[in-house]
């Protein structure tokens, strides 16, 4: 059953306006809200109704995959919303929240099965989450979904306390964490690719995988968010929740329930030892298209001196029946040369012989974003009688592709938890994540630097060759 009122925290901000809105609009012109459906802007800049329904108007012109849709739509779609001024933090404000809700709740004929987003920062969650029972705004007998975005906790502690701090106000089966990267379509078709191709499945296990690449680079910088990205890092920002779930997405072997087995199944890096199999890096100055680019510790708001990760490359073994073996290199940086989600299997080359100076071996890439595509490395022999590499390949054109929030939206209002992370991953890539913090904390692993606009710092080649590896870059 959906959940017909959508109530968002952080209405305001940047993620609203990026991705929130312009994910519900296209669900509303895909014809997948229900009817009618009222949401609620919540936040503390000064906006009336009218103001902020042109707001979210032009954060769908700017940001939807289809925001050159008609005018119409994007103003039906906006009258949903009413803007409410709220200090979420406030307790006091909360009654007077619940009677705004309810009121148009009779207006519309809605049950009150609500949906509570919040995104807002971290340390708001538990009190939010409180005052929303403590209200009554949640509502007794009707459907109440909370989803929570990142980051979820600090480190393990933290992760754990906020965990149970939301317990106190809310059951767990109602509580979503969201994490984008397990909405984007090719992640979420990942295991129906294997399934429904029996070639495929014989083929991915450690038999005839020498090693799988995960790599998520990205060409921006800080940004804008440099408060919060320099107390964060590459290993919390991306690693401990993106990269972990994409890993547990890429080896699980059957159902998604899977995902916590192998988080299990991956061998601790004690922090003596992140040094043998961790790189990380920080971007220095360098450039794009022929413009400079600043270094990060050049980026406006950063901690001078500051050490902090903007790039992470880590080796990450299984104990796992189809896994063992078989290095997962895994690898996100900022400001690097393209912007690129992917997963590279890398087969074995048992004929010992060579092209263009590299062993002879196959490769399935699976490629996540900017544009999806499946791409098989065959090699065959060329007119010269030698082999070379030629590619099969399928690919979707970008527009056709829903967006990640889109999918979560969808999910989190109809109640299907499937593509949320769940509490124990959360907890055991936590877990897993640190030692590697604690390393990164007193220095035991050097952090390299890598002009920005390249492919991240060399260091982190020599974490593949010793393996007689290499990274495979986009063809
Ligand atoms: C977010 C991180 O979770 O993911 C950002 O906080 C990062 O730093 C973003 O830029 C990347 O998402 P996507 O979908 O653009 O790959």
């Amino acid at each position: 059953m959906l959940a017909s009122t959508f109530v968002l925290f952080g209405a305001t901000g940047d993620l609203a306006k990026r991705k929130l809105f312009p994910a519900l609009y296209n669900l509303d012109l895909d014809g997948k809200l229900p009817e009618p459906f009222a949401v609620f802007a919540l936040g503390r800049k000064p906006f009336d109704d009218e103001m902020f329904r042109e707001h979210a108007a032009e954060a769908i012109r700017r940001f939807s995959r289809r925001g050159n849709a008609d005018e119409e739509k994007i103003s039906r779609f906006v009258k949903r919303i009413k803007y409410q001024i709220a200090d979420a933090t406030d307790a006091a404000g909360y009654a007077g929240l619940r009677e705004t809700v309810e009121k148009r709740e009779r207006e519309l004929g809605l049950p009150g099965d609500r949906l509570f987003y919040l995104s807002v920062a971290p340390e708001h969650f538990g009190p939010i989450a409180s005052h929303i029972r403590a209200s009554g705004l949640a509502k007794e007998n009707a459907l109440t979904r909370l989803v929570i975005e990142k980051p979820f906790g600090r480190d393990l502690a933290t992760a754990r306390a906020l965990n149970a701090a939301l317990l106190e106000s809310f059951p767990a089966e109602d509580i979503y964490y969201i994490d984008h990267y397990l909405g984007k379509p090719m992640v979420q078709n990942l295991q129906s690719l294997i399934a429904a191709n029996p070639v495929l499945k014989a083929v991915l296990s450690n038999k005839y995988v020498a090693n799988v690449q995960i790599t998520a680079s990205e060409t921006v910088g800080v940004e804008s968010r440099a408060g919060y990205y320099d107390e964060a890092g590459a290993l919390r920002d991306m690693f401990q929740n993106h990269m972990l779930q994409l890993l547990m997405m890429t080896a699980r072997h059957s159902e998604i329930f899977d995902k916590r087995r192998i988080m299990e199944s991956a061998y601790p890096i004690a922090k003596e030892a992140a040094g043998s199999h961790v790189v990380r890096g920080q971007y220095a100055a360098g450039s794009a298209d022929g413009k400079p680019l600043a270094g990060y510790l050049d980026e406006p708001g950063i901690v001078p001196g500051s050490r902090t990760e903007t790039y992470v490359a880590a080796r990450v073994m299984l104990d796992d029946p189809i896994w063992r073996g078989v290095p997962f290199y895994i690898r996100t940086g900022k400001r690097m040369s393209e912007k690129s989600t992917r997963i590279v299997f890398v087969f074995k080359d048992p004929l010992e012989a060579h092209i263009q100076g590299e062993p002879v071996r196959n490769y399935l890439t699976i490629r996540v974003q900017p544009d999806e595509s499946v791409d098989f490395r065959l090699n065959l022999h060329g007119m010269d009688g030698g082999l070379e590499p030629v590619s099969l390949r399928f690919s979707t054109r970008k527009e056709e592709v829903p967006e990640a929030y889109e999918r979560l939206l969808h999910d989190a209002l109809s109640g299907d938890p499937t593509f949320f992370a769940h509490w124990d991953e959360i907890e055991l890539a936590w877990k897993w994540v640190q030692p590697l913090q604690e390393a990164f904390a007193e220095n035991r692993v050097p952090l390299y630097t890598y002009p920005a606009g390249s492919r991240g710092p060399k260091e982190a080649e020599e974490l593949l060759a010793e393996q007689g590896f290499s990274w495979l870059e986009q063809e």
